[in-house]
């Protein structure tokens, strides 16, 4: 755990969380699952719209085909409690038709306005906070917690499995479940230090010899004694490589291009 002078439970669950991604085999009561999606419900959203959806995957079908569709990740079909965050403006845009906001406009001799890029990534934020949310609570009832980023790619396949209108979009999909011995006592992962992260008043950009000093710590931790990984002599050649310029990386790009157009369509 990361050492601060400050303390209390919340800050000590905070600085415990690790991702989980091994879950026991066991069923989350309704009880502890509607805990942790009223405690979500509650997170702060933009002008208190709530732009988002959450979709409770049950359907074990469902869990298998997002294990394979999620770059191919198995745990996530055996996940006891799965959560989708959707970033939402369809509620809203139906709510605004029904409110006859198009006669108003069409009065008002101006055309009706629809969901534009501004509005998604409010709406991602909303979703995102929600989600933070919920893997909070349920780390305090004793649940580990995993996100899945690689839900933004195949938005096409997605929006089929879920019926996803226009106007939404699977910003992150959340699994949960009580942790196996192994992963709770497996180590956290290590952290940027404070100044890599944290500036005052103004950006800090890092010449390279000071990036090399930044990273050191991290390369050391991944490379060890090796001088080569997977053809990468350091760690931001691998990272580029496994991840920046992975075929995952493509997809969701991909995806997230096709999302956008689908979105902006009149
Ligand atoms: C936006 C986002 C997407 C993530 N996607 C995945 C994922 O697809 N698969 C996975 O195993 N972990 C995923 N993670 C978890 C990260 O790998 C994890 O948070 C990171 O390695 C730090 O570890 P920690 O959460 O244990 O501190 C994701 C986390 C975030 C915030």
């Amino acid at each position: 755990m990361a050492k601060a002078k400050v303390m209390n439970p919340t800050l000590k669950l905070l600085l415990n969380r690790k991702s989980v991604r091994a879950y026991e085999d066991c069923e989350l009561s309704r009880e502890v699952k509607d805990a942790v999606i009223t405690a979500a419900l509650r997170a702060p959203t933009a002008g208190n719209m709530m732009l988002y959806s959450i979709i409770e995957v049950q359907d074990q079908s469902l869990k298998d085909a997002l294990a394979e569709t999620c770059d191919h990740q198995p745990f996530i079909a055996k996940a006891p409690f799965v959560l989708l965050f959707l970033a939402d403006y369809q509620r809203w845009t139906d709510y605004f038709q029904a409110s006859g906001v198009e006669a108003l406009c069409a009065e008002q001799g101006v055309t009706m306005r629809k969901p534009q890029e501004g509005d998604l990534f409010l709406a991602c934020c909303d979703a995102l906070i929600a989600a933070q949310t919920a893997v909070i609570a349920a780390e305090s009832l004793g649940l580990g917690s995993c996100y899945i980023g690689d839900i933004m790619e195949h938005y096409e396949e997605h929006k089929a499995l879920f019926g996803l209108p226009q106007y939404t979009f699977p910003i992150s999909l959340v699994c949960f479940g009580y942790p196996t011995p192994q992963q709770r006592e497996r180590e956290q992962p290590g952290r940027f230090s404070k100044r890599v992260v944290v500036f005052e008043d103004r950006y800090t950009r890092f010449e390279p010899e000071r990036l090399e000093v930044l990273f050191r710590e991290r390369q050391e931790r991944v490379f060890g004694e090796r001088e080569e990984v997977q053809g990468a002599r350091n760690l931001g050649q691998l990272m580029y490589t496994r991840k920046f310029n992975a075929e995952f990386t493509h997809e969701m790009t991909r995806s997230v291009k096709a999302m956008l157009q689908a979105w902006l369509e009149e």
